[in-house]
């Protein structure tokens, strides 16, 4: 069986680790495609070399540009690899513009598309992520869901014949990274430079369109995060850093420390240093639930509804609006004492979507 997969940002990147590990050691042939969505190496290269994954096969060099730009170029470029390559399966990851130029590369050439991490959704047509997973999960061959939800979500639009939960590979990522982590001697991050690790601090980012282009709406968030009681180590993605600049605010305000964006072990140690994490991000808001640590959400909904069971998720999409000592107390609440569950699996779904994919080969 040979497999492309296709990749360009952040996020899946990570969801690439689970899926390249299930494929080291096996006779498939796998080939990556890197679209060049994100180019900065703490948002990129440094993935590479933490999870292993052997250098991508292409890069298409896209970078950054409009929806339609970035969008169009990813799949001018992609169109003739695909074509030399003419896998058995195009497997798309997640809801970036890097996974509906993949899918549509591939649909239109009569290749068959896996979606993993399919049947998503916010119901906010106002964001581009919601447009990428629809749009891909409608032109997919077969869908690869994390979870109940989401299967639930697929048979609602008539995509349950397709649909398959393999559980969520980014559980296999969080949890081996926990495990390493851990038997190096600890919870203590070592680059959050500015923050006292051994004193309660939150980890929070932000980083979404709706939360970061409009400028009254980041001056807002921002001087929540500003508020807040305790240090805010505050992983600065290049888009806040770039909006942040032309609006002409201050990041680093109150109890706010500028930090760079980690390499996936220190964010995962961050959070277990920390008292708790604060985020427009789904993969951190997931990955505290993950590792025990109480997560605040600014945004008005979640994918991941199955976090926000026993406050261990709380949705505030407008702190700046909330009495100030509510919204304190909020963020900086104590860990839950209910258990979180294991609603996105157990860890080797990895190995799940090789197998699945290997059963439904055309
Ligand atoms: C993208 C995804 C989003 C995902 C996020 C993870 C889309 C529509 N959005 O958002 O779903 O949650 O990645 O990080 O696909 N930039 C750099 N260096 C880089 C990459 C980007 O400086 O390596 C800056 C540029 O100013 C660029 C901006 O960040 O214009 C936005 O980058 P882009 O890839 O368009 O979207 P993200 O916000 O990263």
């Amino acid at each position: 069986m040979k497999v492309v997969s296709i990749v360009g940002a952040r996020p899946q990147l990570v969801k690439l680790g689970a899926v390249a590990r299930a494929f080291a050691g096996t006779e498939h042939a796998h080939r990556v495609v890197h679209t060049g969505q994100h180019y900065d190496p703490e948002l990129s290269d440094v993935f590479f070399s933490e999870f292993g994954i052997p250098e991508p096969d292409f890069h298409l060099g896209v970078g950054s540009g409009s929806h339609g730009a970035q969008t169009g170029a990813m799949l001018a470029a992609l169109d003739p690899i695909l074509e030399e390559e003419h896998p058995d399966w195009v497997l798309v990851y997640g809801d970036t513009n890097s996974t509906i130029a993949g899918a549509l590369s591939a649909v239109k050439q009569h290749l068959p598309v896996a979606h993993l991490e399919a049947g998503l959704r916010s119901f906010n047509r106002r964001m581009p992520e919601e447009h990428n997973r629809v749009l891909t999960d409608h032109c997919a061959d077969l869908l690869l869901a994390p979870t109940e939800e989401a299967m639930r979500h697929l048979a609602n639009e008539g995509l349950a014949e397709r649909a398959v939960r393999v559980g969520d590979v980014m559980v296999d990522v969080c949890f081996n990274t926990r495990d390493a982590v851990l038997a190096r001697g600890g919870e203590r991050p070592v680059s959050l430079e500015g923050i006292d690790t051994d004193a309660p601090y939150l980890v929070a980012t932000l980083h979404r369109a709706e939360n970061t282009d409009d400028p009254e709406r980041l001056s807002g968030l921002i001087k929540a995060l500003a508020d807040l009681p305790v240090p805010v180590a505050l992983l600065v993605h290049p888009r806040l850093r770039a909006k942040a600049d032309q609006h002409g605010l201050k990041i680093e305000t109150g109890s706010i420390v500028d930090c760079r964006p980690l390499p996936y072990a220190e964010l995962v140690a961050a959070v277990l240093g920390s008292t708790g994490v604060v985020t427009d991000s789904g993969g951190l808001q997931k990955e505290a639930y993950l590792l025990g640590r109480p997560c605040t959400t600014l945004r008005t909904e979640t994918e991941w509804v199955e976090t926000l069971h026993d406050d261990w998720n709380v949705l505030v999409p407008h702190p700046d609006r909330m009495p100030a000592e509510e919204w304190r107390t909020t963020a900086a609440r104590p860990i839950p004492s209910a258990p979180t569950g294991a609603p996105y699996g157990s860890g080797r779904a990895g190995y799940e979507v090789l197998k699945v994919l290997e059963e439904h080969l055309r």
